[in-house]
């Protein structure tokens, strides 16, 4: 869900052999597309330009990446989200999302600050501070929500943590900042 370029689909069959169908779900055309000349080491790969919420199959999936997925989608609809996800995955299924939350609004600007700052000066390519300066600040994009809240979400809808794992900033034990939740139904 939200694929972008599906580095991580490929990540994964890269390491587990007999993925048999990989489906990409991305409004982006252009990631798609260089989606589509990377590599993919599963038997079949499908790319779907759609709206996640709009994406309509009749597979259901051992395994689904929401990767910096959910803060795309709006507030009021993040349930459909999480109903959609729900629906896609068999009954062993797991999800694996990954996020980036906030107890406040306001800790967000700070934190991308800090998240710049973390970058080594080799590595901050031109663009990338103006980059990340939007992203903090982005309004019709962007829609994070704290942890708390994404937690009573998918409990909710029968999801039920089986892991998770603070990714960045690790140095904080607090609820704010980039985690790696592992999910079943
Ligand atoms: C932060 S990127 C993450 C990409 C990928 N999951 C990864 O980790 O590399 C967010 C992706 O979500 C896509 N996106 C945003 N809103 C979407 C929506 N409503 N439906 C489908 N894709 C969406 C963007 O085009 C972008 O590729």
């Amino acid at each position: 869900m939200c694929s972008g370029t599906g580095r991580v689909s490929q990540k994964f069959a890269q390491n587990v052999v007999g993925v048999k169908k990989i489906v990409l779900v991305d409004i982006n055309e252009w990631f798609l597309a260089a989606a589509k000349k990377s590599i993919f080491l599963s038997k079949e790969v499908v790319a779907v330009n759609k709206d996640v919420l709009e994406f309509e199959t009749n597979d259901k999936f051992d395994l689904v990446f929401a990767i910096f997925a959910y803060h795309h989608i709006q507030d009021s609809r993040k349930i459909e989200f999480v109903r959609k996800v729900s629906s896609l995955l068999n009954k062993t299924g797991i999800l694996v999302l990954a996020e980036i939350y906030f107890e406040k609004q306001n800790d967000c600007l700070k934190y991308y600050k800090d998240l710049f700052n973390s970058i080594s000066k080799e590595n901050q390519t031109s663009g990338l501070k103006q980059f990340i300066e939007e992203t903090a600040k982005s309004l019709d994009f962007e829609f994070k929500v704290s942890k708390t809240f994404a937690d009573k979400q998918f409990a909710s809808e029968g999801f039920k943590l089986i892991n998770e794992e603070k990714v960045w900033p690790v140095m904080d034990s607090g609820k704010n900042g980039m985690f790696v939740q592992v999910y079943s139904t």
